[in-house]
């Protein structure tokens, strides 16, 4: 992609951000910032973020590059920099000056031990916002252990409540501790840019730690641990029983919100032929009658008696759903406005035409492997959004313009620093 020009006219265009971040919490965030306009800077590592080759395939027997990283760094443009060289963190605190956010998910301390504690950072830019993802934040008593997703999941909670009551814990496919942190952090980034705004132009410190960004997601599942009133008291809406339990347990596919729900089987009984459906109070009279039960059904028309009879009702509305594809039912229950939807596989989301209509799955152009397709922008801001997706930048491949039209070194300067190893590793003794 040659020559990326971040755009004039979106929500964060003006906004610069330094971004140290690699593998995945950390780019989520600032892949998102970039959708929005603001002009990112990969700063990375001489060897690249390491999901560049992780996971890679092979297509016509050629190596791509990873739809790993690809997928994670659009609209951004890559520089390189050693920073264990004099000449690497010249560059660096440069940059450091001309941006207005530096993002980082690097490991407990890895910044102070470059050098580069936030007071130090202040100092050379007052006004910057210093965001990082940490596992645990930089302080208590896990501070100093590293973060991957699923350990954020088993930290914070979700692991637990996940899966087969009379089974294993098991992790969410949805990687809510890496880019649910992500996530957050960009929530927090731009509330400090506006908070910059009318504070005199001061920069502040965001944090986002992935186990609490876990415990921030599965909200509602310590409501339920507070409604179990250690041991004392039910949650009836759940199928299987909790009275004595002291924490909240696994529930399969219970819906565990204010109206009973489940996953029900649909012809042709493939791996995702399902429906989920939630028994809406409102709507219950509607879907016994639809079941062919009497609406004023005892066992299931109030509240109480349909949370304890709840598997019942599933195996009656299993019997409808036999004889019909899970489109069909969702087709049939949205008439009736009984909510409910067919379960997607990958396969079926990413060839979904509402997924199209809403550019979910667009074409990514631009990049050597050829063209590709993404995730699209959840966040959709009718005025402050890229025009378009742009492909993942090449290692390095603006470390020249950057250096000359972001740091402002000259074409000497330039030359000067390459020679002196700012953008390389040292070459192996
Ligand atoms: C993800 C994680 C476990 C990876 O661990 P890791 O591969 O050992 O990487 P770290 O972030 O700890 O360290 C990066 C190293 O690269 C070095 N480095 C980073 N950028 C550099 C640059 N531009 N030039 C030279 N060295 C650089 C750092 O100095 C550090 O080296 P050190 O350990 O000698 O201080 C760790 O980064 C982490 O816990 N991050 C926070 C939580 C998180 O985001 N996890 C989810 C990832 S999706």
């Amino acid at each position: 992609m040659a020559n990326y020009v971040p755009p004039t006219n979106k929500a964060l265009s003006g906004v610069r951000v330094l971004d140290m971040t690699h593998v995945q919490a950390g780019p989520a965030c600032t892949q998102l910032l970039a959708w929005m306009g603001a002009d990112v800077v990969k700063f990375e590592a001489p060897t690249g973020d390491i999901t560049r080759n992780q996971l890679n395939i092979s297509v016509d027997g050629k190596r791509q590059e990873s739809f790993y990283f690809k997928m994670l760094n659009s609209n951004k443009r890559s520089i390189t920099v050693n920073m264990k060289s004099p000449a690497g963190r010249e560059v660096f605190e440069q940059l450091v000056r001309k941006s207005d956010v530096i993002v980082d998910n690097f490991g407990p301390g890895v910044l102070a031990r470059l050098g580069y504690p936030p007071a130090t950072l202040h100092g050379l830019n007052p006004g910057l916002v210093i965001a990082a993802v940490k596992g645990f934040g930089a302080a208590g008593p896990y501070a100093n252990y590293k973060a991957y997703e699923p350990i954020a999941q088993a930290m914070g909670g979700a692991m637990s409540v996940t899966g087969d009551p009379n089974g294993p814990p098991t992790i969410s496919g949805a990687f809510i501790g890496d880019t649910g942190t992500g996530v957050h952090l960009a929530a927090g980034v731009c509330a400090a840019l506006f908070h910059r705004t009318h504070n005199g132009g001061k920069g502040q410190e965001v944090e986002v730690a992935m186990m609490e960004s876990v415990m921030n997601l599965c909200r509602v599942k310590f409501r339920d641990h507070l409604r179990l009133q250690g041991g004392k008291s039910a949650l009836a809406e759940y199928g299987p029983p909790t009275l004595g339990l002291t924490y909240v347990p696994r529930a399969l596919n219970d819906s565990g919100g204010g109206h009973v729900g489940s996953a029900i089987p649909c012809k042709p009984f493939g791996p995702n032929d399902y429906i989920y459906l939630i028994a809406q109070a409102q709507v219950v009279p509607v879907l016994l009658k639809e079941i062919g039960l009497d609406a004023g059904d005892e066992r299931f028309a109030a509240a109480g008696p349909r949370n304890k009879n709840q598997n019942e009702l599933w195996k009656i509305v299993g019997e409808y759903c036999k004889n019909y594809t899970k489109y069909e039912v969702t087709a049939r229950f949205n008439e009736l406005d009984i909510p409910c939807g067919p379960l997607m596989s990958t396969e079926e989301v990413v060839a979904d035409p509402h997924v199209a209509f809403r550019d979910m799955w667009p074409v990514v152009d631009g990049h050597p492997d050829g063209p590709y397709n993404t995730v699209g922008m959840p966040i959709k801001l009718s005025l402050g959004n890229v025009d378009k997706i742009v492909t993942s930048p090449g290692l390095g491949e603006h470390t020249e313009e950057i250096t000359k039209s972001v740091c402002g070194f000259s074409d000497t300067d330039f030359k000067r620093l390459q020679e002196s190893g700012a953008f390389t590793l040292p070459p192996k003794k």
